[in-house]
């Protein structure tokens, strides 16, 4: 089968080009990615020369390269990973998040319908349900959550996936949806969390947290999330929704006081700032029906895998660098 993965130079896409890739040689992988600030040809230049892999660098959003690559590839399979996906961003300049998010769902759509995908795949994130209050525990978001969004990040990706839903009642298309909670690995452009923790706290520098740092996420590694997007498109049922979590809870201050005590630095590095504005209080997600249908389940623990994330920042300090330095924007023309 034929694969396009669009997004796959960012974080968690190419974290799904390498899992993919590796582990199914006889299907054929191309990657799209339109190089933005978050996109880092680095992440995936391993991959180069694979027999069943190649990369295109365009824009999701361009209908008429959209329809050309589609005529010419013969795709069975989209997965739409390509997103403008920081929040904070989005409250800064909403419009691009719009752009992207919608207008790109609908443009890759389209192209799926006329050249007849037998699956387009929507990677969608649990901030579409909103937030949920600190104070009962037993509440999770289930696939039957309203949708309640707070950022224009959430809204615009919420707005996708309405979007992907009426695709599939209206018009056939054969979609999925997943919605995952936070993810956290290698290769995450170090402007989330735990990349700008482990960067700031690499140089001693202040470590910027939210309020009080009790805004509670609950923590997948990437790995997990991308086995889940992978059975889902290959096993999942035609027009669902399905929720991956990591069954690992943690505050704010939780997550960067266990990264300082890995990396052996000082909790007074820890510099309270100003909320975000229109802060999310807790996700947390029931992802039951994806293990009962699908047989999913996380492979880490948040212990193991906060420890490996933080062991893989420091052997690739270099990596972290090339960002911080913008050098990494060069990587696709030095090819
Ligand atoms: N990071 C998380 O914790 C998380 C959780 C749940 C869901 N998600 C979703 O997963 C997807 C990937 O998230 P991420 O954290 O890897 O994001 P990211 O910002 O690291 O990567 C996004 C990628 O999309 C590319 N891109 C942006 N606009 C494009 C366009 N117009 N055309 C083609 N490519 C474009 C960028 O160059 C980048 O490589 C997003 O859809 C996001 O909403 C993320």
């Amino acid at each position: 089968m034929k694969f396009l993965v669009t997004g796959g130079a960012g974080f968690i896409g190419s974290n799904y080009m390498h899992y993919v890739v590796n582990k199914y040689p006889e299907d054929y992988f191309v990657c799209l990615d339109a190089l933005t600030y978050a996109g880092n040809y680095n992440n995936i230049k391993d991959l180069e020369g694979k027999e069943n892999y190649k990369f295109v660098k365009g824009d999701i959003t361009d209908r008429e390269f959209i329809d050309k690559l589609f005529n010419e590839e013969k795709f069975d399979v989209v997965i739409n990973f390509a997103a403008e996906s920081h929040v904070d961003n989005s409250i800064k300049n909403p419009g691009i998040f719009l752009t992207t998010n919608i207008i790109g769902t609908q443009v890759l759509m389209d192209a799926s319908l006329k050249y007849n995908i037998k699956r387009y795949h929507q990677v969608s994130t649990d901030e579409v349900y909103g937030d949920l209050p600190l104070d009962k525990p037993d509440l999770k978001f289930t696939e039957d959550t309203p949708i309640h969004t707070s950022s224009p990040y959430s809204s615009s990706k919420a707005g996708a996936d309405l979007l992907v839903g009426a695709y599939h009642r209206t018009f056939g298309l054969p979609t999925t949806i997943s919605r995952c909670s936070n993810n956290y690995g290698p290769y995450q452009f170090p402007e989330k969390l735990i990349p700008v923790v482990i960067s700031k706290a690499l140089k001693n520098e202040n470590i910027p947290v939210y309020g009080k740092g009790a805004n509670v996420r609950d923590w997948i590694h990437v790995i997990d999330h991308n086995i889940g997007v992978d059975l889902i498109v290959r096993n999942g049922k035609v027009g669902e929704v399905y929720n991956l979590g990591g069954h690992s809870e943690r505050n704010n201050l939780e997550v960067v006081k266990t990264i300082l005590k890995l990396m052996g630095k000082s909790e007074d590095l820890i510099t309270f700032v100003e909320d975000r504005k229109g802060h999310d209080l807790r996700y947390a997600i029931d992802s039951t029906k994806v293990e009962k249908e699908l047989n999913w389940n996380r492979t880490y623990t948040f212990e193991k895998g906060i420890e490996e994330t933080v062991n893989w920042y420091l052997n690739n300090t270099e990596w972290i660098d090339n960002i911080l330095s913008g050098e990494y924007k060069n990587a696709y023309q030095k090819k």
